[in-house]
């Protein structure tokens, strides 16, 4: 053979393994859930950008959790996982609690202003400026020196709140964070819990403890190759059963029935059914289950949430601007490059799942303002129809879209404001 026909049969070969191995079509139509919810926004939608809330989703959800956190534990909501005032108060009024976890101060404020009714246990120790804002925000009938609970990580902080407590002449309620190995800070010895017990210990007037917080998602979340989950829980529970111990034998004068001993989160409650040391546990996300949540442990609970945006503009195959040679090549090899929609923003943190089988172009690049999406010749979807992403977390995402647009029924039934910032 000579070298030029070599070369070409070479040639032929590679183009024919590339083939053979180039991406399957996975492209589809609606299933019927979004086939309805997009008809529905294509009548009555803001042809705008939206984030849908399905209530009879969140239903479900709540069910799991009730289910699963019951009576002598309590569920407390972590609102910035939910933030929006009506969607807390249907959680209140739904699975039946009153407690929530708070970790911004404009939310805090929000929350005591419009659930008077509310416990609230801080999420995260906030710098003593943040708690002097509270106070100064705060009007209404929500009694902080009742309904909540700072959290404290250290002697310094809990001196500084000591500090707080003597201007203000309030009695704070001290919640202790205690590290159960997420190692994202907390106490951390029994030697600098026995300093904060003793601070609170020396000043009764004005501090009052008020329980520990022991936050756990990596039990859910290392390997099971690299550690058990057994072995993971037990650490958990033994760690924060000596600090309960602690308190009890080396100052019993500060244990009172009102002490709250709070842990978990969404990846990790429904670990929590036979334990009888924790009375409190956190969920927020599980309740609308973003990617980020498709767990081994939340597998009952189902996706609630969903980013509604138009299609501005249909058309065929990704055409990169400036290399069409490069466009026709990646045409040819991936099926799921036939057809190009540029839908309105874009670049959130979320992923397309309806229809079947949009991808990003990673090639053409991110955009906010109109992203690019493409798909097979299968993918039906033309002009004004809507693109449904599943957000990969609640907390940032929830809050950039304006009013939610509650569903029920595969109807909007409502429209639910967020948080203030
Ligand atoms: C202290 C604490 N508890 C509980 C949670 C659980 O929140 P979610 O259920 O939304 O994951 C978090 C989340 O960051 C947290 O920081």
């Amino acid at each position: 053979m000579t070298p030029g026909r070599i070369g070409f049969v070479v040639a032929a070969g590679l183009a024919a393994l590339c083939y053979a191995v180039r991406p399957r079509d996975d492209g589809g139509g609606y299933d019927p859930y979004f086939r309805a919810l997009n008809e529905t926004l294509r009548r009555n939608g803001p042809a705008r950008p939206s984030l849908i809330l399905d209530l009879d989703r969140l239903d479900q959800n709540i069910a799991v959790l009730r289910a699963s956190i019951r009576d002598p534990k309590h569920f407390r909501v972590v609102d910035k996982s939910l933030p929006s005032i009506p969607l807390l108060r249907y959680i209140f009024e739904h699975a039946g609690t009153n407690r929530v976890m708070s970790f911004h101060q404009p939310f805090l404020s929000q929350v005591a202003e419009q659930l008077e009714g509310s416990q609230v246990l801080l999420g995260k120790p906030m710098p003593v400026k943040s708690a002097e804002q509270f106070y100064a925000d705060l009007h209404g009938s929500f009694d902080p020196d009742r309904q909540l609970q700072w959290l404290i990580d250290t002697p310094e902080r809990l001196e500084e709140y000591r500090e707080l407590a003597e201007r203000l002449h309030r009695r704070l309620r001290i919640n202790v964070e205690i590290d159960v190995g997420l190692h994202r800070g907390g106490v951390q010895d029994t030697a600098t819990l026995e300093r904060i017990l003793v601070e609170i210990a020396a000043n009764p007037t004005r501090l009052e403890f008020a329980g520990f917080m022991g936050y756990d998602p990596h039990v859910a979340k290392v390997p099971s190759w690299a550690r058990s989950r057994a072995s993971l829980v037990h650490e958990v529970r033994t760690i924060y059963r000596g600090y309960v111990d602690y308190v009890q034998r080396r100052h019993p004068q500060l244990w009172n029935n009102r002490v709250t001993l709070n842990g978990a989160g969404s990846p990790t409650y429904r670990l929590y059914e036979d334990d009888t040391l924790l009375d409190d546990l956190s969920v927020g996300s599980a309740l609308v289950k973003p990617t980020d949540f498709d767990l081994d442990t939340l597998t009952p609970h189902v996706p609630a949430l969903f980013i509604a945006t138009p299609v501005l503009k249909a058309g065929a195959s990704a055409r990169l601007p400036g290399l069409d040679w490069l466009s026709r090549l990646l045409d040819w090899w991936n099926p799921n490059l036939a057809r190009t929609f540029f839908i309105y923003g874009g670049y959130w943190m979320a992923r397309p799942v309806a229809p079947a089988g949009l991808h990003n172009n990673r090639l053409f690049g991110r955009s906010s303002n109109q992203e690019m999406l493409n798909g097979s010749a299968r993918v039906e979807l033309g002009v004004d129809d809507y693109v449904f992403l599943r957000p990969t977390q609640s907390e940032a995402v929830m809050l950039q879209f304006g009013d939610l647009l509650v569903v029920r029924g595969g109807q909007i039934v409502d429209h639910w404001p967020v948080f203030k910032q």
